[in-house]
């Protein structure tokens, strides 16, 4: 981890007045959740988004889909929120204001005691219709946890017009949910520091938001094993594990 950059961002975090901490599947890798684009153990180095992540695909074969979910659903039953998480949470107690924006789906930011999170990409516990979109209620938890990635599981039938029950996932080609999309490029337009956590900012437009953070004077801060180039002046980067940088960020602001 390079301290000196620690050293360099504390006082950013200390002085702000509304924080948004933007997070992607990096945040969840110290929890057992693999990322997606992580070679070899990423999700999609494994498997094909095309086959699980588009309604064709879903369209084409249910079964396959609806059980990489489920297994996706249970992977995190097993799982429990790490110290990035829970220093997220502990953050919002410490600043005026801080909004936590998500590209995740699963709830480990609720979990470790984030609240009014924003799932710009939706939300593994919230299956809807596919045709009329009612919300869906998954039945109590229940069997084993080792299910296979690539067990079929037919998906559940909605119960006002009987059609197919899909992931509350937004796939590859679908709008972001307006009412998460609206809260989330608000809050970037409106803040003095973005804290931009273990993602790789490739998808859009989920990766404008520190872009429009630093369009509106805001500073912004990645934190990520990798080296992230900073292209303006008002970006930086701490280089580390999540779970470790954030809560020494934290004591050095704070303590
Ligand atoms: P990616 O898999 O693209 O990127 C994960 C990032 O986390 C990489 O930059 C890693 O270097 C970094 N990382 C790995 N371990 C870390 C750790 N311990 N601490 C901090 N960072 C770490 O995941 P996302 O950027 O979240 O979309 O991907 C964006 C979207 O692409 C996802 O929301 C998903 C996917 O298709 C949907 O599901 C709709």
């Amino acid at each position: 981890m390079n301290k000196e950059n620690i050293a360099v961002c504390f006082p950013l975090l200390r002085q702000a007045a509304h924080v948004v901490v933007f997070t992607g599947a990096g945040v969840s890798a110290e929890s057992g959740i693999p990322t997606f684009r992580d070679a070899l153990t990423g999700f999609w180095a494994l498997h094909d988004p095309m086959d699980l992540a588009t309604p064709e695909a879903f369209d084409r074969d249910p079964a396959l889909v609806w059980g990489w979910y489920e297994w996706r659903r249970r992977q995190l039953r097993i799982t429990q929120p790490n110290p990035a998480h829970t220093a997220i949470a502990a953050l919002a107690g410490r600043l005026p204001r801080l909004t936590l924006i998500t590209q995740n789906v699963d709830d480990l930011h609720e979990r470790a005691g984030s609240r009014d999170v924003i799932h710009l990409h939706g939300d593994l516990h919230s299956p809807r219709c596919s045709v009329c979109a009612a919300a869906h209620s998954l039945c109590a938890e229940s069997g084993t946890d080792s299910l296979e990635a690539d067990r079929k599981i037919s998906p559940p039938r909605c119960l006002h017009c009987n059609n197919l029950v899909r992931p509350g996932i937004v796939w590859f080609g679908e709008s972001l949910p307006e009412r998460a999309f609206q809260q989330a490029f608000d809050a970037a337009g409106d803040c003095d520091l973005v804290l931009s956590v273990g993602t790789s900012g490739v998808v859009q437009p989920a990766a404008l938001i520190p872009e429009i953070a630093l369009q509106h004077g805001a500073n912004v801060v990645h934190i990520n094993p990798q080296p992230v180039r900073s292209q303006h002046p008002q970006e930086y980067s701490i280089q580390g594990p999540a779970g470790e940088v954030l809560p020494r960020l934290m004591s050095a602001a704070f303590c």
